[in-house]
């Protein structure tokens, strides 16, 4: 174990000189409500972390001894006793643009004095045409219809359902079964947990949606280990798609989905020639091929989206998180126009597509797009990342010798750093850096006994090399 002094990371309403914003009076239950509903008792009480149910968390664990942030500027986020902390991951691979970016900042402002709602179900905004169309100044060539959802769980769904409602509309109403890849990660939505392959994600949510099969995954440390950017072995894998086409016939197969790079369970590079062979063989089996762009897009290799920096162009494509900087919740799919304008033109109900949010192209969520999108460009942000490639890879695996690693990927500005796992106890070294490097002022991502790392495309040179150094210093320090 590491051994360091614990800086005090309690947030402020839980220390002596904290004074609640509102009155104890007004958040304590009045003496009827108390008679009434004694579990509002339990719930008001203002110092407690017991209300809020943390998602993908230890929640336990964590309010024993909680990691707070209290504000963001930049590359840092504060914590609530003022120690900054770089942020190696642009939050959860979101923020791409930096935390609190001024222009995006006032955008939302703006926008939410000027039309705080409007929904998009029979009546428009123009913001939300407007960003429509910006975005499709981004997106490959031909994809350029743009479904808003508000997450990259929900463009998940929506890029589903839109490929089972093209398959009908071209009437190949057979054609419904949907395929993913091992060890992919599309939300946690029922749609994303079918076609995602993590097990524990499943697991004990029923039969999942019907009719999905999946790919093998492609990360393969015996073959591939220490690669820098994309592997030489492995294309061959996407061929797997043929033995699922004799098995099912490509008559009942509707899509195919994958992650171009996949993030969340521990930066998986597509072999060189993989994603290629993944797209003739959909196109040989008339299959629709949807990139999940969620971490990829908007500039985290370099291109605007995975397509550009790969050549290979999907037929949907799901985006979301740095979308509009992750400051309003906001995803979308771009669809080609072929799908779109086949579900226009054969649908036999006015309303072609049975599908939408409360919050689809939410005015604020589409202000701060814009605003974020001038960013990209103000700040040449996609040209920036691709610059600090090489830089970021050369530092990434100088890690090569530090303590514990068994390997080293990246990609564009994504790195990943494999851990030994401890015998017996799986992941929980890999817990015991994140929690280390934290107190040592740096985020990190980690997943399984894998560190992931995404920093936001304007991070500096010398933070890289912070970056690096804390993690050398960190894993040199463990078990
Ligand atoms: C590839 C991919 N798809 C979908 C999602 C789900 O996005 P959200 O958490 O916004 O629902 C994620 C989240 O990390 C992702 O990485």
């Amino acid at each position: 174990m590491l051994s360091h002094t614990k800086p005090d990371h309690r947030p402020a309403f839980l220390t002596a000189a904290y004074t609640p914003r509102r009155s104890t009076a007004t958040l304590l239950p009045t003496a009827s409500s108390q008679t009434n509903n004694r579990i509002m008792t339990q719930t008001l009480r203002p110092n407690s972390l017991d209300a809020f149910w943390m998602p993908f968390t230890p929640n336990k664990a964590f309010k024993a001894d909680p990691r707070m942030v209290v504000r963001a500027d930049g590359m840092f986020y504060f914590t609530s006793d003022g120690r900054p902390i770089l942020d190696g991951t642009s939050g959860l691979w979101c923020v791409a643009a930096g935390h609190n970016q001024p222009k995006i900042v006032d955008a939302i402002r703006k926008a939410a004095g000027e039309l705080d709602y409007a929904g998009n179900f029979n009546l428009g905004h123009p913001l939300a045409f407007e960003f429509a169309n910006r975005l499709t100044g981004l997106t490959p060539d031909g994809l350029d219809r743009i479904f808003f959802s508000n997450s990259g769980s929900e463009s998940v769904e929506s890029a589903l359902k839109i490929a089972l409602a093209y398959q009908r509309a071209r009437g190949r109403p057979n054609k419904y079964r949907l395929i993913g890849r091992e060890r992919a990660y599309h939300g946690v939505n029922f749609g994303g947990i079918s076609v995602g392959g993590i097990g524990r994600n499943r697991l004990g949510f029923g039969p999942m949606v019907g009719g999905v099969d999946h790919l093998p995954h492609t990360h393969d440390i015996a073959r591939n280990a220490f690669t820098r950017g994309q592997p030489e072995h492995g294309a061959e894998l996407a061929d797997a798609l043929e033995r699922l086409v004799l098995l099912h016939d490509a008559s009942t197969i509707a899509a195919v989905i994958v992650e171009p790079v996949a993030g969340s369970t521990g930066v998986l590079v597509p072999p060189k020639g993989y994603l290629q062979r993944l797209r003739e063989l959909c196109t040989k089996h008339d299959i629709l091929l949807i990139f999940d762009e969620v971490i990829t897009g908007f500039g985290r290799l370099g291109a605007p989206f995975a397509s550009h920096y790969f050549d290979v162009s999907p037929d949907l494509i799901t985006m979301a998180k740095a979308i509009n900087n992750a400051t309003v919740p906001m995803g979308a799919v771009a669809a080609s126009r072929e799908v779109h304008d086949t579900l226009l033109a054969n649908s036999e109900t006015p309303i072609e597509l049975f599908h939408g949010y409360t919050m689809t192209g939410h005015p604020l969520a589409c202000a701060a797009g814009l605003a974020t999108l001038d960013v990209f460009k103000e700040q040449r942000l996609f040209e920036r990342a691709a610059e600090l490639a090489p830089y970021w890879e050369n530092a990434l695996h100088s890690l090569r010798d530090a303590r514990h690693v068994i390997d080293i990927r990246n990609l564009g500005l994504i790195g990943g750093i494999e851990l030994e796992p401890r015998t017996g106890k799986p992941t929980l070294r890999a817990l015991e850096a994140f929690r280390a490097c934290f107190d040592k002022g740096l985020l990190i991502r980690v997943t399984g006994d894998i560190i992931a790392l995404s920093p936001p495309l304007i991070i500096e040179k010398s933070q890289i090399d912070q970056i690096v150094d804390t993690i050398r210093g960190v894993l040199n320090g463990l078990d």
